[in-house]
């Protein structure tokens, strides 16, 4: 039987991750949002893609959240986009509304879900998510460090003018402005960018990486980013079920790793069926893990701020 994933919102990023899943056949998608006709809409448009595109995986639109029962991921891209001159960090209040409701809707009816967050401000939308799902750490993840990482490739591959797939690299930390490039574990097919590019350049990348979302939030004016966000989300997908175990950056539940207590953070994992199957704990610079420390503590400020009203 194909496994089943719930996304629910049904904007750019939830209709695309739909799309990418189902032309993927991964799986079966239910497309939920509370708007009436939109995710029906939407879906009913991707299905009379699929005698072109030839899947078989089959995608329901509904407003409603029985249709979700059972499960086994359930993507939570539904919240305010921000706009031009606003952080992610703007949209908590709002958001953390929405992403408690849709919590308390969904957590019931499947009970062994993994749930991925993708609702800015990331990392705060996941720490609520796993309080008031009740589910363990392991099951709740936030999606950011793979889109980070994918600008960041990108970046890098430009800058050398070679193909972005040859590039590897990490980011860490929040989604948000004090995220954490990692230069000395990037590399094109094993060598090290520092033998590559110079400082100068490398910063350059790492600064335009850090505002990589804004970057298309000016360009667009009208909401933000939803290729590379909804790309990075189906990759924890696909890897989750599976059972890739493949090693990713995400937002995931720490408490100790890295020195860092009781907060979600963007760090490297290994993601199986289980969702996260390990944390990896990689040597890091000096000034790699006061920044990494600054970044969580600015997440934790605003945990706080959020579950307060939780
Ligand atoms: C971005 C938004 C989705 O980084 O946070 O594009």
């Amino acid at each position: 039987m194909k496994n089943k994933v719930t996304v629910v919102g049904a904007g750019f990023v939830g209709a695309t991750c739909a799309q990418r899943i189902v032309e993927k056949d991964i799986a079966n998608v239910v497309l939920l949002d509370v708007v009436e006709g939109l995710p029906q809409g939407k879906a009913l448009d991707i299905m009379e893609s699929a005698p072109v595109e030839g899947f078989t995986s089959k995608i329901v639109g509904t407003n409603e959240y029985k249709d979700t029962e059972n499960s086994d991921i359930i993507v939570i891209v539904a919240g305010m986009a921000r706009k031009p001159g606003m952080s992610r960090d703007d949209l908590q209040i709002i958001n953390a509304k929405i992403v408690n409701e849709v919590v308390m809707n969904v957590k019931d009816l499947s009970p062994n879900a993994i749930i991925i967050i993708v609702t800015n401000p990331l990392d705060v939308m996941t720490y609520l998510t796993f309080k008031i799902s009740g589910f363990p750490g392991q099951r709740v993840i936030g999606m950011a460090g793979i889109l980070d990482s994918a600008r960041y490739r990108y970046f890098i591959s430009q800058a050398l003018g070679v193909t972005s797939n040859q590039v590897q690299a990490m980011v860490f930390g929040g989604h948000g402005d004090s995220m954490v490039p990692i230069p000395h574990y990037a590399t094109v097919n094993g060598i090290p960018i520092t033998q590559l590019l110079s400082k100068k350049k490398i910063e350059e990348i790492n600064q335009r990486t850090k505002n990589g979302g804004a970057e298309i939030v000016g360009l667009l004016k009208m909401g933000s980013a939803y290729y590379a966000p909804s790309a990075a989300a189906v990759e924890m997908v696909k890897s989750i079920l599976y059972n890739e175990n493949k090693i990713l950056p995400c937002s995931v539940y720490l408490n100790g790793q890295y020195g860092l207590e009781d907060v979600y953070c963007g760090v490297p994992v290994k993601l199986s069926r289980k969702g996260v199957e390990k944390i990896i704990e990689l040597e890091l610079t000096k000034e790699e893990k006061l920044a990494l420390k600054k970044s969580s503590e600015t997440v934790k400020e605003n945990i706080i701020k959020v579950m307060a009203l939780y």
